[in-house]
């Protein structure tokens, strides 16, 4: 088993995003309901939140609730809603305690009103925590991000605020949702799927992909540290070729 201490305090990735799925399997796999796997994903969340805080990782975004996953059946969706309400009142304080501060990434304002009122009275009281951000991507994709950062931009030209010869990558990528935080260098996704599922598609150009079998609700803190570990064996080029690396 991956172990805290064979990890290099030094060179951890700053951004570390999170595909958590397998929820409805791992249900489906005990003869449950699948609103009992997210139940019981509410665990995981809390023991990565912690790995990677006491880590030092600076930035979690936590994929929770895809623009996709609107198309679920109702009442999934309304389960989903309800356990994100109760699992940031409940967590708020540990969050606090922490020194953790809470942001979100996605288009919160289709989010049901008491979701919203729990998010936002959350990253209030926990703005100015500095040891780590943790952003959940609720009713998040990353098309619509981008879609949303392309109207911003056009209408900022109207306004007369920016040229549009002065687009570049640096400037498209501040009106992105996700702009207060720096790209993620590791993407993990747990479940066995080999796919994206539209998330954070620009940011992470150049992430280093980790995927396990693991299904989210049996994610731990060991998990986390073998992602971590895995990261730091890999040589990230950048296009460049592996001696210009070794001998810069
Ligand atoms: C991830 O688990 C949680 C959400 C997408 C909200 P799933 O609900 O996708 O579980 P599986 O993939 O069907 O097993
Ligand atoms: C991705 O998982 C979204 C979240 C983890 C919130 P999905 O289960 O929705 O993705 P697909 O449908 O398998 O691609
Ligand atoms: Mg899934």
């Amino acid at each position: 088993m991956p172990n805290k201490s064979q990890i290099n305090l030094k060179t951890l990735p700053k951004h570390v995003a999170i595909i958590m799925d397998g929820n409805g399997r791992w249900a489906k796999s005990k003869g449950k309901l699948r609103v009992f796997g997210h139940k019981s994903g509410v665990r995981a969340v809390r023991e990565t939140v912690e790995a990677a805080a006491e880590l030092g990782i600076g930035y979690l975004t936590l994929y929770a609730f895809s623009t996709e996953n609107w198309n679920r059946p109702k009442y999934e969706i309304n389960a989903l809603m309800k356990l994100l309400v109760s699992s940031i009142s409940k967590e708020t304080k540990t969050l606090i305690k922490n020194n953790i501060r809470l942001s979100t990434i996605g288009d919160v304002n289709s989010l049901p009103k008491d979701c919203r009122k729990e998010l936002d009275e959350t990253m209030k009281i926990t703005a100015n925590n500095t040891r780590m951000q943790l952003n959940l991507a609720l009713s998040y994709s990353s098309r619509w991000e981008i879609v949303d950062a392309v109207k911003q931009i056009v209408t900022d030209i109207k306004a007369g605020n920016i040229k549009a010869d002065n687009i570049d990558e640096e400037l498209f990528g501040s009106y992105l949702d996700s702009s207060h935080s720096p790209n993620p260098e590791l993407l993990i996704r747990t479940s066995g799927e080999y796919r994206i599922s539209n998330f954070l598609l620009w940011q992470i150009a150049y992430a280093e992909l980790y995927f396990t079998d693991k299904l989210w609700p049996d994610f731990g803190k060991e998990d986390f540290y073998a992602a971590i570990l895995d990261y730091q064996q890999r040589e990230r080029r950048f296009g460049k070729t592996s001696e210009q690396l070794t001998e810069a």
